[in-house]
């Protein structure tokens, strides 16, 4: 589990410079110049920043927030240059009943994406939660046979992949298909189809969509774990049979209370995929803490979020770095870890926390890192 503490050296000195240089009333990332050797002003949303570094920033978004806030659809639009549907491009949201397809919060997310500039990471084609009940329940009760499920997941793939076509940037194909482990997780593909579904899903996956990246997404393997060793070896095996993976997820939900991974050890990690010829990108970070909101769990908070977030920066083929939601009024986590939550950059009031100070420092002090 995560169990380092911090030790790359920039984190302690971008942290100082969270609340240091100061000129004509902006914060200055003096660590980090662009070419013409100007400070870049920290101060500025969350996308301007990362578009200096070549990042997407993303967030996963709540359709009903998203047509009824006022005060998120502006964040969501002015702050990300990516979204991620939370919810509305799982099997269980586009297909409730067998043959009727339900695509109507997806595509109002894609059409705001499109009208804000931003990209779409497809979320999620294969994952074990989620599922239509006249999916689980056939499989439970025998009048879905295995080869009818494999067909099935066939129909699926290929017809979300094409409705989607060419809206898509990344599509998250395969979603937490491991145990901390390394064992591949006991779940309804596994028992059915056999380790094979893995690879029958990108393939499936790249046919409807060849130029949508396609990635294998999993929490617990920002670090080198056994869970991370795990999905190494099988992005290896694939690349080897020419399956068309493109990219690996780092989910990325953390919490205080464990400690983190450093940067240096998250970018050394990112760094065995990458040398296989892959994409990384973080796909779901956030930093929960035990309840309440301390000072010090703040502090960590943005911590956690600088090594996630420094690694990626450190890292020259991660792509994207998105964060599982706004406010910590809307985030998954209290509902899921009773007691837990704080776990996002903005606050119930959508006050900006010491977290979203510290990735503007991170951006800005890593502007121009390419070039
Ligand atoms: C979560 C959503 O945020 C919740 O709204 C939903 O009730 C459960 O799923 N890993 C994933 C995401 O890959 O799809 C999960 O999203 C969070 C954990």
């Amino acid at each position: 589990m995560n169990t380092l503490k911090h030790s790359l050296p920039t984190a302690v000195s971008l942290l100082a410079l969270a609340g240091a240089a100061v000129w004509g009333g902006t914060q200055l990332a003096s660590a980090g110049v662009s070419p013409d050797s100007r400070p870049v002003a920290v101060n500025q949303p969350l996308r301007t920043l990362a578009a200096l570094d070549d990042l997407r920033i993303g967030t996963a978004t709540d359709p009903t927030l998203l047509s009824t806030d006022p005060t998120y659809q502006q964040i969501v639009g002015s702050q990300f240059s990516l979204v991620t549907p939370g919810n509305d491009m799982k099997w269980q949201t586009v297909e409730p009943t067998q043959g009727t397809y339900d695509w109507t919060a997806a595509d109002q997310l894609v059409a705001f994406a499109e009208a804000h500039g931003q990209l779409v990471r497809g979320h999620t084609l294969i994952w074990h939660n989620q599922l239509p009940t006249w999916l689980t329940t056939g499989v439970a009760n025998g009048t879905i046979t295995p080869d009818q499920l494999k067909a099935l997941l066939h129909k699926h793939i290929t017809d979300e992949v094409t409705h989607f076509k060419g809206e898509i940037w990344q599509w998250d194909v395969v979603n937490e298909a491991f145990n901390d482990d390394g064992t591949l997780r006991d779940t309804l593909w596994l028992q059915n189809l056999g380790p094979d579904y893995i690879a029958d899903a990108f393939r499936w996956a790249h046919q409807a969509d060849p130029k949508a990246l396609l990635f294998i997404n999993d929490y617990n393997i920002e670090g080198t774990s056994p869970k991370s060793t795990a999905v190494y070896n099988l992005v290896k095996q694939l690349r080897s049979e020419g399956v068309p993976i493109d990219g690996v997820g780092i989910q990325g939900h953390l919490g205080t209370q464990y400690g983190f991974y450093g940067a240096d050890a998250v970018a050394a990690n990112m760094a065995r995929f990458t040398a296989l010829g892959m994409d990384v990108a973080v796909t779901e970070a956030d930093v929960r803490s035990i309840l309440p909101m301390t000072n010090p769990n703040l502090q960590a908070e943005a911590e956690g979020y600088n090594t996630l977030m420094q690694g990626c920066l450190l890292t020259r083929r991660c792509i994207s770095f998105s964060i599982w939601g706004v406010s910590d009024k809307d985030s998954w986590i209290p509902g899921v870890f009773p007691g837990q939550g704080g776990a996002l950059l903005w606050d119930e009031n959508y006050a900006p926390k010491p977290a979203y100070t510290a990735l503007q420092v991170d951006l800005a002090s890593f502007a121009s890192r390419h070039r």
